[in-house]
């Protein structure tokens, strides 16, 4: 039945209200926009989201359905799903407890602090983004396997089969996908030894099968050797191989001792809701909480969606939030980071004193603020519930679209271009045009800081908001958008992950606004308020799920990209 009904949801069109399929309370739906009743997958692509379903449908909980989801999304999200990268998977269980499960590459033990400078001191261009140098010791696999043996209830070779078949069998590319895969083409080419599953003698379109062996064989030695199926034996070998041909610092020594961690969540509240997020080495968590604690005491709502006085407001707080990131964030594993004091009210409060209601400050004035407690475009979200009530939140990323583009040859994955997230040389912008200070310096099997920001909402202690994007530097804003268009603004899961989005990142110093997303009159009185505006393509494409309070599971998936909520 469900494998008709898989080949069925296959021929028909993703539509905005929905597909239901099946019978009785199994019924089956599939939407960008759906309701049920046992549980939902929404991810950035429809064999992904159907995988999980699967899964759940089988009796698995959240955490055996958003495995199962990590290693689809690693073959038919290419672009962003991978195992040659790394992530943060927060989770709530049915009881409320929650746990974080951090496998965020690493710098390879042979990584130095300026090795992206040449002799001159400057930045040698595209040597963290776009070589063997720019990977950073992946983490998924280890990350998969430790979760899944933590939390999941079904045998691990069960969840991760249907990613294994989906790369032997192939899958048809989305319309999207066709077109990044040929832009990508000439890449896949001149980068690799042999030429790669991705590329294709003529132009992809819809629709062609995408067939991945390699993959296929990787996938089938870590179903049956676990951990030592990507980080010993022939895939170790195969990677090894592949740094040696590209002159890259991945060795046996990183792969052996490469852990993912269990990781406390960070926690904040707002307006009696309580947002779960993310810790270092991701600065998502502490973004949101210190975004929402700034603009907690004004009256968004009163003064209108999108309108000058809480655009302005949001920028502000966004502006002072990633001026404090750029300076003390980093793996705090290496480094200590007063997280309590970024997150305390208090000094968010001060921190927000020096706002005017009528004129945009300077972000060469602004600075990082003084906390107390000086303690000693391509990544992937997915979120997931289960008939029990566990609910996972995960985003996971090669960083950028594709990595470094680099398939390690014989095992058919790509490697990230991760280390680009270091900073490279202090003060100078990264890809996403983030300026980093020594917290986030390179030094040897530390951890890059991420932007990635998979979060859960409680309303009344339950759970209520499931949500994640990719945008790199921009996702934390965006998820706080999210949690204030349903917070402040009323929204339906689906209204608050489709509506416009803006953000403000401290430097540059502007706001960037999605086409559309603000009316003339609003950019120019933000202009003459002193801001410095442009607008640019869709910013990030949510995952989201909401719980209502009568059970019902709401599904919120992107109208931005490819994303589909699968659910029962
Ligand atoms: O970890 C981070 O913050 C980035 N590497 C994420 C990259 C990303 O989201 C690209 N997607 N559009």
């Amino acid at each position: 039945m469900i494998r008709y009904l898989i080949l069925l949801l296959n021929v028909v069109a993703i539509t905005g209200c929905g597909v239901k399929s099946g019978s009785s309370d199994q019924d089956t739906f599939e939407g960008r926009n759906i309701t049920a009743l046992h549980g939902m997958v929404v991810s950035a692509h429809p064999q992904s989201s159907r995988i999980g379903l699967l899964i759940l449908q089988k009796g698995g909980n959240a955490i055996d359905a958003a495995v199962a989801t990590e290693f689809a999304l690693a073959v038919c999200g290419p672009e962003a799903g991978n195992i040659g990268g790394g992530g943060f998977m927060l989770i709530r269980t049915s009881d409320g407890t929650t746990d974080v499960i951090d496998y965020r590459e690493k710098a390879p033990l042979l990584a130095s602090r300026d090795m992206y400078l040449g002799t001159d001191g400057n930045v040698i261009e595209g040597l963290s983004t776009d070589t063997h140098l720019s990977a950073g010791v992946p983490g998924t696999v280890d990350g998969m396997i430790k979760v899944h043996a933590k939390y999941g209830k079904l045998n691990f070779k069960e969840v991760i089969q249907p990613a294994i078949d989906l790369a032997r069998k192939g899958f048809p590319v989305t319309k999207g996908q066709a077109r990044s895969l040929n832009d990508n083409k000439e890449y896949f080419i001149n980068k690799n030894l042999k030429i790669p599953a991705f590329v294709k003698d003529s132009l992809w379109k819809e629709g062609d099968l995408l067939k991945q062996p390699d993959l296929a064989e990787t996938l089938e030695r870590i179903r049956d050797n676990g951990r030592d199926g990507f980080y010993s034996g022939k895939t170790a070998e195969l990677i090894l191989k592949e740094m040696i041909r590209g002159k890259g610092l991945i060795s046996e020594q990183d792969l052996n001792e490469y852990k993912s961690v269990f990781r406390k969540p960070l926690t904040t509240d707002y307006k009696g809701f309580r947002i779960i997020s993310v810790p270092l080495p991701s600065s998502g968590g502490i973004l949101v909480a210190q975004i929402l604690g700034m603009i907690d005491q004004y009256s968004i709502k009163e003064w209108g969606f999108h309108s000058v006085k809480s655009v302005h407001l949001i920028a502000e707080a966004e502006r002072r939030a990633f001026a404090d990131r750029a300076k003390y964030a980093g793996d705090p594993d290496f480094v200590n980071v007063p997280v309590a004091g970024l997150m305390n009210k208090k000094y968010l409060t001060g921190r927000f004193a020096d706002f005017d209601e009528n004129t945009a400050s300077l972000s060469s004035e602004v600075g990082a603020g003084s906390p107390e407690g000086y303690e000693s475009e391509e990544t992937t979200h997915y979120s997931v519930v289960d008939q029990f009530g566990n609910a996972v939140a995960a985003t996971t990323t090669l960083n950028n679209i594709f990595g470094s583009s680099i398939v390690v040859d014989g095992a058919g994955f790509l490697l990230n271009d991760q280390m680009d997230d270091f900073s490279v040389k202090p003060g100078v912008p990264n890809m996403y045009g983030l300026i980093g200070g020594e917290a986030n310096a390179i030094a040897p099997g530390k951890r890059m800081l991420s932007s990635m920001t998979p979060s859960i909402v409680e309303k009344e202690g339950k759970l209520f908001l499931i949500a994640g994007s990719p945008g790199g530097s921009t996702i934390p804003t965006t998820v706080f958008q999210v949690i204030i268009n349903v917070v402040d603004y009323n929204m339906n899961i689906k209204e608050a992950v489709d509506t416009g989005r803006f953000y403000h990142q401290w430097l540059p110093d502007r706001i960037y606004f999605e086409q559309n997303c603000l009316d003339s009159l609003t950019v120019k009185e933000l202009m003459l308020m002193g801001h410095e505006m442009r607008s640019r393509p869709p910013i990030g494409s949510v995952n989201a799920i909401q719980i209502k309070l009568n059970g019902e599971i709401v599904g919120g998936a992107d109208k931005r990209g490819d994303n589909v909520a699968c659910g029962y």
